[in-house]
């Protein structure tokens, strides 16, 4: 049965991920930092975890010691400060952001690597408003910084960190969906999200580092 590690799966896309995957057969370890009813009653394995917290996350990889898991993805993200603008934010917003979002996922990535089997993956929760290329506008500017630094931070992760290892590295946009992050008005439900990101994640095999969406389409750098 293939297994997986969400991190941050209280709510939103990771507990929808998470009901994804156990639907779909397999073993997931889960993880929420507060309560979370509906994972705790969801059949995952779940652990206590604030992701910002590096010590906790080599808690947890110690515990699953021995084990293997085809997919670890870090999930967890922030949006950061109301107003959004570079201009208006104060040195401990900007800094909560961007260790949530860009500094946090990879230093737990690095923990947790050596969790991942040969021929598996590892997933970031990336965004589209990350891509340079497709920036024509300055609209959630902080946020789109932190997940444009999480993309680079992860570029360095898959050519130092996962190097010559047989595991694929993923930074996914998963579309703009309907949970507290998004909003009423985004454009997909969480499980259509979920749904095509799990085939994603399921057909990730071929080592790289690729940005794509949750229909699988490569997004631009
Ligand atoms: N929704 C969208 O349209 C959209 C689009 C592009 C990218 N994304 C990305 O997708 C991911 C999930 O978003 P979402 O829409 O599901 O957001 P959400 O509904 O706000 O859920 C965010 C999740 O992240 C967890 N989290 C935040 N900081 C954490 C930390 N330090 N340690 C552990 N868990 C933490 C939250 O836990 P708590 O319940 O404890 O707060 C919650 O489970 C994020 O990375 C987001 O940036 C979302």
């Amino acid at each position: 049965m293939p297994s997986a590690i969400i991190i941050g799966a209280s709510r939103g896309l990771g507990l929808g991920l998470t009901r994804e995957l156990l639907g779909r057969g397999w073993d997931v370890v889960a993880t929420r930092r507060g309560d979370a009813p509906e994972l705790d009653a969801s059949g995952a394995v779940v652990h206590v975890l604030d992701m910002d917290d590096t010590s906790a996350v080599t808690a947890l990889a110690a515990s699953l010691a021995g084990r293997q898991f085809d997919h670890v993805l870090l999930n967890a993200g922030v949006t950061g400060p109301r107003h959004a603008l570079a201009t208006k934010a104060t040195p401990d917003e900007v800094s909560a952001l961007m260790w949530t979002n860009a500094i946090a996922p990879i230093r737990a990535a690095r923990v947790l690597l050596p969790l991942v089997k040969d021929g598996g993956s590892i997933g970031f929760m990336s965004s589209i408003l990350g891509s340079i290329a497709l920036r024509g506008h300055a609209h959630a500017e902080l946020y789109s910084a932190s997940k444009a630094a999480l993309n680079s931070l992860t570029r360095g992760f898959a050519v130092q960190d996962v190097a010559a290892r047989p595991v694929t590295v993923l930074s996914l946009h998963p579309g703009w969906v309907k949970t507290d992050m998004g909003g009423d008005g985004a454009d997909i439900d969480v499980a259509t999200s979920v749904a095509g990101l799990a085939d994603v994640i399921a057909g990730a095999t071929g080592g790289g580092h690729h940005y794509l969406d949750y229909t699988g389409k490569t997004l631009p750098w």
